[in-house]
C-alpha cells in the first residue's frame, strides 16, 4: 500500500470514499491533530460501521466492543481509562520481565530442537497469549480457546467479510463461548479473589464501585484480545524485517543493546494496526478539506508513520531512527499495554536472535491474515540455517 499511500499524502490526503461512507486520512500531521483532538473526533463506535456488518453479528456487540474502552469519549473513558493505568505502569511491567523470559526460553527451545518451524505457531501466537492469560487469572491451558474467540471476534469485524450462514453461526455460538466464559471467571473472583488483573477489577467495582458489573466484563474481554494479534503482528512483522534486510541479525547478535531500537523501527515500518477509527463530532476541517458532522474517519496511522515530512526515506528499515510513530495511538487512547508489548518483542527478539543464529524462509508466498486494520501473517515458516 506504501505506494498508494504516497499519492494520497502528497495529491489527496484526505479522501472521501463514499462507497464505505468513509474519509481516509493519510498525513501524519492530520492523523496526530485528530487522535490529540477527542473532543472533535469522536472514538464511539458508529452506527455507519454496523450498517457495513451483518446485522446477525450485532449480537453481543456492545459487551464484546462498543462500550469497551477504545470505542468510548470523556468522562467514561477517563474513569476506565485511570483503573488500568496501574496495572500496565512501566514499573509494574519491568516485573514481568522475568516470567516473560521464561516463557520466551521454553518457546525457543522447543523452535531449537526442530529444523523447520512456523515461527507464528512456535513464537507470535502463544507468548502474548500466555502472558495476557497469567496477568489476568485466566488458565493459560485454554489458549487455543481464547485464540479462536479473539480471532472469531476480530473475524466478525471485518468490513470486508463475505460470511456464508455457517460461518456466520459459528462466530455468534464462539461470541457467546467467550460472554460465557468471562462471566463465569468473573464471578468466581467475586467469591474468591486473587493477585490478578481480574480480582483487581472485581475489587474496583466492589470497594469504590468504580465499574459497573458490564465495565469489568468488557474491560476483561478487551484486555484479553487488544495486545494478542498485535503483539503477534509485531513479532511476525519483525522477523520479516530480519529475513529481508539480512545486514541486521548480525548487528543485532553483536549487540543485543539495539534490539529495542529495531523493536520501534518494526512497529513503524510494518504497523500491526493500520488504521483507526474517528467520527466527527461537528462540521470540522482536517488539512483543508471540509468534513460534515458524523462522518466516519479512517485515521491511517501506517501511512502517517511512512510520512516523509516526519521520517527521512521513510521505506528505509532503519533500526536507529529516532522515530515518533504512531503505530500505538496518541493522546487519550494511546496504547495501555505499549510497555507490555514492547517488553514481549524486546525478549522475542532476543531469545530468537542469541539462540537461532541462522533461519531462512521455506519456499512459497506470504500468507497474510485477511484484515482491513490488522497486519499480520497467518504463517511463516522458516527452516534453521542460512539460505541455500
Ligand atoms: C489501544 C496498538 C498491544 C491494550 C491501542 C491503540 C493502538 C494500539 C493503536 C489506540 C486505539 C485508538 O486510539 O483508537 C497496539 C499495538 C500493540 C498493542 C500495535 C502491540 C504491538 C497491546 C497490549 C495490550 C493492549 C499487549 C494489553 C494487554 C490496549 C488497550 C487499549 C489499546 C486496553 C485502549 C486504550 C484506550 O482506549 O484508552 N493499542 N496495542 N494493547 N491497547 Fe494496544
Amino acid at each position: 500500500p506504501y505506494p498508494i499511500y504516497a499519492r494520497l499524502r502528497e495529491q489527496t490526503p484526505v479522501l472521501h470514499v463514499p462507497q464505505i461512507g468513509v474519509w481516509l486520512v493519510t498525513r501524519y500531521d492530520d492523523v496526530q491533530h485528530i487522535l490529540k483532538s477527542p473532543e472533535l473526533f469522536s472514538s464511539e463506535r458508529t452506527a455507519a460501521i454496523d450498517r457495513l456488518r451483518d446485522p446477525r453479528l450485532s449480537e453481543g456487540m456492545e459487551l464484546l466492543a462498543s462500550r469497551s474502552l477504545v470505542s468510548i469519549d470523556p468522562p467514561d473513558h477517563t474513569r476506565l481509562r485511570r483503573l488500568v493505568n496501574v496495572a500496565f505502569t512501566p514499573r509494574a511491567i519491568a516485573r514481568l520481565e522475568r516470567r516473560v523470559r521464561d516463557l520466551a526460553r521454553e518457546l525457543v527451545d522447543d523452535i531449537v530442537r526442530k529444523d523447520s518451524f512456523d515461527l507464528m505457531e512456535d513464537l507470535a501466537v502463544p507468548l502474548p497469549v500466555i502472558v495476557i492469560s497469567e496477568l489476568l487469572g485466566v488458565d493459560p491451558a485454554r489458549r487455543t480457546e481464547f485464540k479462536r474467540w479473539s480471532d472469531d471476534l476480530l473475524l466478525g469485524s471485518r468490513l470486508d467479510g463475505h460470511l456464508d450462514d455457517a460461518e456466520i453461526e459459528r462466530i455468534v455460538a464462539s461470541r457467546r463461548e467467550f460472554i460465557a466464559f468471562f462471566r463465569a471467571m468473573i464471578e468466581h473472583r467475586r467469591r474468591e479473589p486473587g493477585d490478578d488483573l481480574l480480582s483487581d477489577l472485581v475489587r474496583a467495582e466492589a470497594e469504590r464501585d468504580a465499574l459497573s458489573p458490564e465495565e469489568v466484563l468488557t474491560m476483561a474481554i478487551l484486555l484479553m484480545i487488544a495486545g494478542n494479534e498485535t503483539t503477534t503482528n509485531l513479532i511476525g512483522n519483525g522477523t520479516i524485517a530480519l529475513l529481508e534486510h539480512p545486514d541486521v541479525l548480525p548487528r543485532l547478535r553483536a549487540d543485543p543493546t539495539r534490539i529495542p531500537g529495531f523493536v520501534e523501527e518494526v512497529l513503524r515500518w510494518r504497523s500491526p494496526v493500520v488504521m483507526l477509527v474517528r467520527t466527527t463530532r461537528r462540521d470540522v476541517a482536517v488539512g483543508g478539506v471540509d468534513i460534515p458532522q458524523g462522518a466516519v474517519l479512517g485515521v491511517l496511522v501506517d501511512s502517517a508513520n511512512h510520512d516523509p515530512t516526519h521520517f527521512a526515506e521513510p521505506e528505509r528499515f532503519d533500526i536507529e531512527r529516532q522515530s515518533a510513530h504512531l503505530s500505538f495511538g496518541y493522546g487519550i487512547h494511546f496504547c495501555v499495554g505499549a510497555p507490555l508489548s514492547r517488553l514481549e518483542g524486546r525478549i522475542a527478539f532476543e531469545e530468537l536472535v542469541a539462540r537461532v543464529p541462522e533461519f531462512s524462509r521455506e519456499p512459497g508466498p506470504l500468507e497474510w491474515t485477511p484484515s482491513f486494520n490488522l497486519r499480520g501473517l497467518k504463517r511463516l515458516p522458516l527452516r534453521r540455517g542460512a539460505p541455500v
